[in-house]
């Protein structure tokens, strides 16, 4: 598979037919709306943060306020920015397709702009609950700024204890009812679109193969070329923003 920088008549083609459109995205999705990425040069969060003294259980134990006012000052980025062209592309394709959407990320953007399938397979960032018993915790959480001292979590109104951030961290299992739900919606695609992704963090990164061992077209959207690259029928060198709006104006 040759990687394109712009779309060939086939992926256009391939997106207008389909009825059932499957999109994988990941952190790159989110990238043109500024926010920042996990492991790009530079940018991404783990190349400025260590991820495990903020995204494990064993982080959490540590220090929860840690953990918390750094959940909270990433809260507050996605709360002050907005879905762009290529988020607002995919909400689009619902007019015409049943479209269903598997994330990784933690962001409420794909909703936000109006897509209404959306199954977070690393949980999100306004979902909370309590970390002894797992009650949903639905009041407000002080994202305010200053982040840089460390703020107290929320307390559970059930049994007493710490309310966390209802994201997955590394070591911890995938929420059954996404990654279920995310199976399914690639298996039964006419067409994949593999946006954003690196394609390192399983079992997300294994979800392209089932559309590959079934024959079914995938698309990557990446400025850079990963692991998935080979396996996929198609893989753009574009950035989300600049080929989702091509593609949605294809149907
Ligand atoms: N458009 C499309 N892709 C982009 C863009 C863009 N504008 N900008 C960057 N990318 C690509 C990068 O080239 C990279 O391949 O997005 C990818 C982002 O990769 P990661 O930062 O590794 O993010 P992701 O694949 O979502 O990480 C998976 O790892 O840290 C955990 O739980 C976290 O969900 C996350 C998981």
């Amino acid at each position: 598979m040759a990687a394109c920088s712009s779309i060939p008549d086939f992926a256009l083609q391939v997106v207008k037919k389909a009825d059932r459109i499957t999109v994988l995205s990941g952190a790159g999705m989110s990238a043109e709306s500024g926010l920042p990425t996990f492991r790009d040069a530079q940018t991404g969060l783990w190349e400025r943060f260590d991820a495990a003294a903020l995204a494990t259980p064993e982080a959490w134990n540590r220090d929860p306020e840690f953990v918390w006012s750094w959940y909270m000052w990433r809260h507050h980025l996605v709360r002050a920015t907005a879905p762009h062209a290529g988020h607002l592309a995919v909400a689009q394709w619902e007019h015409s397709a049943d479209v269903t959407i598997v994330t990784q990320n933690v962001d409420d953007l794909h909703e936000r702009a109006g897509s209404s399938h959306v199954h977070h397979l690393h949980g999100s960032l306004f979902h909370f609950r309590c970390a002894q018993c797992s009650f949903a915790y639905s009041d407000e959480v002080d994202d305010s700024e200053p982040h840089e001292s460390p703020r107290r979590p929320p307390r559970c109104q059930r049994c007493g204890g710490l309310i966390r951030p209802g994201v997955v961290w590394f070591g911890e299992m995938l929420p059954s009812e996404p990654w279920e739900a995310g199976v399914q919606a690639v298996d039964s695609c006419d067409v994949l679109v593999v946006v954003g992704t690196s394609g390192l963090v399983y079992p997300a990164a294994g979800l392209p193969q089932i559309a590959h061992e079934k024959g079914i077209p995938t698309i990557e959207i990446n400025p850079d070329e990963t692991p998935l690259s080979r396996e996929c029928t198609v893989s753009l060198r574009m950035s989300a923003a600049t080929a989702l709006p091509i593609l949605a104006r294809s149907r």
